[in-house]
Parts: structure tokens; sequence; C-alpha cells
């Protein structure tokens, strides 16, 4: 394959016109697809309107004007069609197997016998997408972050099935992608284990942060005083987090952790009531917090409030370092250098192994101390981290 390749973007929404765009940045031919035009035509319009941004800025380079990049993208309403002289295919659908699985098959039965398909999702197997597509060692997953101009994160799974080259070629197409805000990361994921490696590693935060929910309303205390507990010291605190989030969001990332983790990903109360009222968050005005006054009211009462002595953010590292052990001990990242610098580029924070190498006796006692209080068994340190193993396991 040429350096500069035909690309089809499949699933033109929101994931789909950022892939697009930074595909186009690249330097690539790109053919957006969706199942109808007007959903092309949005995306489409997003690219644009992106491109023509970096046009204004001088960001498209000597001589480059926004329409000479657009002129190198095209559009499909037709999978089949739109792949026949494509290189590569990255598909951005929506979040179903049966959908996933067929598009990739299509893909397969009419693309060249060169190309590669890489699935754009969260939560699904790689390997069981590309199971039936008569070509399974051509496919991969490649994990973006929102937005994907801007976050410099891209996840790059080994399925099953995946041959060496297909990874290494998709490896290589990912670095091609440029990112809006600093150096493009691309984290090589080797087992198609759920989560991958950001999303696994902060999981089981939510099951501490789901017990101190419960803990804050059996006390009767305000939901400011138990994220004055974080001192300040986060950009966004537990409840204004999860209100950000999205309360259905936790809920249902919880229900997948429950069913492929650990049933210890089991929902608390206060998640579940809330969720069954439909406050769920910023989105819906009020969650945690009544956000019609806008952010700065919520900073100003969690300023004001008393703290409430039950979330401990050194907590949070203790059971990040545990996870990030776990992902080590299953073979999902080779080293923990990759993980910390991967939850940099996906969410913009320190990976926990800098605090854990100096501290992994304390988070051994923390965790112990932790899952004794929320009776929650997954929380206990692994092997790994008690033996501090890990500490030899830098790349
Ligand atoms: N939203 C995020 O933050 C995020 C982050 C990482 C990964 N993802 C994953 O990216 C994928 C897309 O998410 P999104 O948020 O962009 O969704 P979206 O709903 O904005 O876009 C999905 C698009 O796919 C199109 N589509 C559906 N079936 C199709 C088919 N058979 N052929 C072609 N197009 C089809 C839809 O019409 C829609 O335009 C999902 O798998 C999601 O899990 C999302």
């Amino acid at each position: 394959m040429a350096d500069s390749k035909k690309i089809a973007v499949i699933g033109a929404g929101l994931m789909g016109s950022g892939i697009g765009q930074v595909a186009l940045m690249g330097g690539h031919s790109v053919v957006m697809v969706d199942i109808k035009q007007e959903f092309v035509d949005k995306g489409v319009a997003g690219i644009r309107e992106g491109i023509k941004k970096l046009e204004e800025k001088g960001k498209l380079g000597e001589g480059v004007s926004a329409d000479d990049v657009m002129a190198r993208c095209s559009e499909s309403v037709d999978v089949a069609e739109a792949v026949k002289d494509c290189d590569f295919a990255i598909e951005a659908v929506v979040e179903r197997m049966d959908i996933k699985k067929q598009v990739c098959k299509n893909v397969m039965d009419n693309g060249p016998d060169h190309i590669i398909f890489a699935s754009n999702t969260s939560t699904m197997s790689i390997t069981e997408i590309g199971k039936d597509s008569g070509a399974p060692d051509r496919v991969c997953g490649m994990h973006f972050f929102n937005p994907v101009p801007l976050m410099r994160l891209i996840e790059v799974i080994r399925g099953e099935d995946t041959s060496d080259d297909t990874f290494e070629k998709s490896m290589a197409v990912a670095e091609t992608f440029p990112c809006l805000r600093g150096d493009r990361y691309i984290a090589p994921v080797l087992k198609d284990r759920p989560g991958f490696i950001v999303n696994r590693l902060n999981a089981p935060v939510q099951i501490y942060l789901s017990w101190c929910f419960d803990k804050t309303a059996e006390q009767d205390l305000d939901w400011a005083q138990l994220d004055a507990d974080a001192g300040g010291k986060m950009p966004m605190p537990p409840c204004m987090l999860t209100d950000f989030v999205g309360i259905d969001t936790m809920h249902h990332v919880m229900d997948y952790y429950k069913e492929t983790l650990s049933p210890d990903f089991e929902q608390g109360q206060v998640i579940n009531d809330l969720y069954k009222k439909g406050d769920l968050g910023q989105k819906t005005g009020k969650g945690f917090y009544d956000w019609s006054k806008g952010r700065d009211a919520i900073k100003a009462k969690i300023k004001n409030a008393e703290a409430a002595g039950i979330f401990d953010l050194e907590t949070t590292f203790a059971i990040l370092l545990n996870e990030g052990c776990r992902i080590l001990e299953e073979g999902i990242a080779s080293g923990y250098k990759i993980i910390d610098d991967a939850n940099m580029a996906g969410m913009n924070a320190p990976g926990p192994f800098g605090w854990g190498k100096k501290n992994s006796e304390k988070a051994v006692s923390i965790l112990n101390e932790v899952a004794e209080q929320t009776g929650k068994d997954y929380l206990r340190p692994i092997d790994l981290l008690k033996s501090g193993g890990f500490k030899k396991m830098r790349k």
C-alpha cells in the first residue's frame, strides 16, 4: 500500500465525521458512507466546517485551500460500491453487533483483497465482528475518542484472528491521522478485552463512586459535601463529573462491565434512582445538581461545602493501579508506560503507575480496606500489584 490511501468511513455521524476529517487532514482520499443521503450530507458538512476553520487559521499548509482538501472527499449511500477501490474501511455505525457484522461482511465481500476493516466500537468484540466476514485476519479495532480531531488517543486493537500484517498496517495508518491538540498517541491493544485499555482502566472507579453516592445518601449529606472531599484537586469532582458524563451513560457502562467483567459492577441505589427518574445530569438540566444556573454556581456550592469525609482521591489512584495491573496481567498492554500514556492522551489525566511505583504497599492496604467497606471483592489487590512485579513491566 502506498502512504496515501483511499479510506471508506462508514457511518457519518458524530464519530464518523471526526474520523473523516482527520483522515483528510492526513492526506488520504475519503469516501463518507451512510444509509441516507441526508446523513452523509450532515457528516460532510461537519467535516467541511472543520477544514474551513483550519484554513482560516492558516493550518492547512502553504498554498492548500479547504477546497483542495475537500476535493479528496467523496460520498456514498452504498457500502458495496464505496469500498470497491478502498485500501481501508473504518466503521463508526451504531453500536449494534448485528449491524457491525453485516457492514464488515459487506466490506470484505466487495472490497479489494487487501482491504482492512477497522471497527470504532467502544464495547464490542472485534473478534466477533470479524468472525463471519470471510477475512477475519484483515479485521481489527480502531478506537477513537470524542472529539476525534482534538483527542490525542487512538487505540488499535488486535482481535483473536487479526494478522500481524493487518495490525502493523493499521497502527501505521492511525499514525498518519493528525491531532489538533498535541501529538497523536497510538496505543497498541494486544488483546480483545472489554474496555480495551483506557475505558477498562477507569471502569472500576465507578464501583467506588457508586458506593460513595449511596453512603452520602445514607448519611443524609449534600452532594456538594461529597464533592468537597476532592479538595479542589479534580477538574470535576465525583457528582459533578457523573452529571457531566450522564447518569444514563454511567448506568449503561456499569451494565456492560457487570456482564463482561464482574457482578460487582452492580449499580448502587442512588444511580438506579436517578436513572429511573430520568434525572440524567447536565443534559436534562438535573442530576445530582440543578444545572440551570450553570457550572459556576455548582462550583461555588462545592467550594463552600463542608467535606463529607467519604470520598478519597488516593483510593481512586489505588483502584486505577490495580486495574492497570490487571491489564498487564491479561496481556492487553505490553507495559505500564503505554497505559499511563494512553490515559493521558485519552482522558487528559495521568495514569496510576507514576504514583503506584512509589506507593504500591500503601495501595494494597487501601484496596483491602475499600473492598471490606464496599463488600466488592473486585476491588481487592491482585497478585501482580501485591508482589510489586508490575514495576518490572515498563515497556
Ligand atoms: N460517541 C462517542 O463518544 C464514541 C466514542 C468512541 C467510539 N464510539 C463508537 O462509534 C460508533 C458511532 O458512534 P456515534 O456516536 O458516531 O454514533 P452516531 O449515531 O452519531 O452515528 C452513527 C451513524 O451510523 C449510521 N449508520 C447506521 N447503520 C449504518 C449502516 N448499516 N451503514 C452505514 N451507516 C450506518 C447512522 O445513520 C448514523 O449516521 C459506535 O460504535 C460507538 O460506540 C463512540
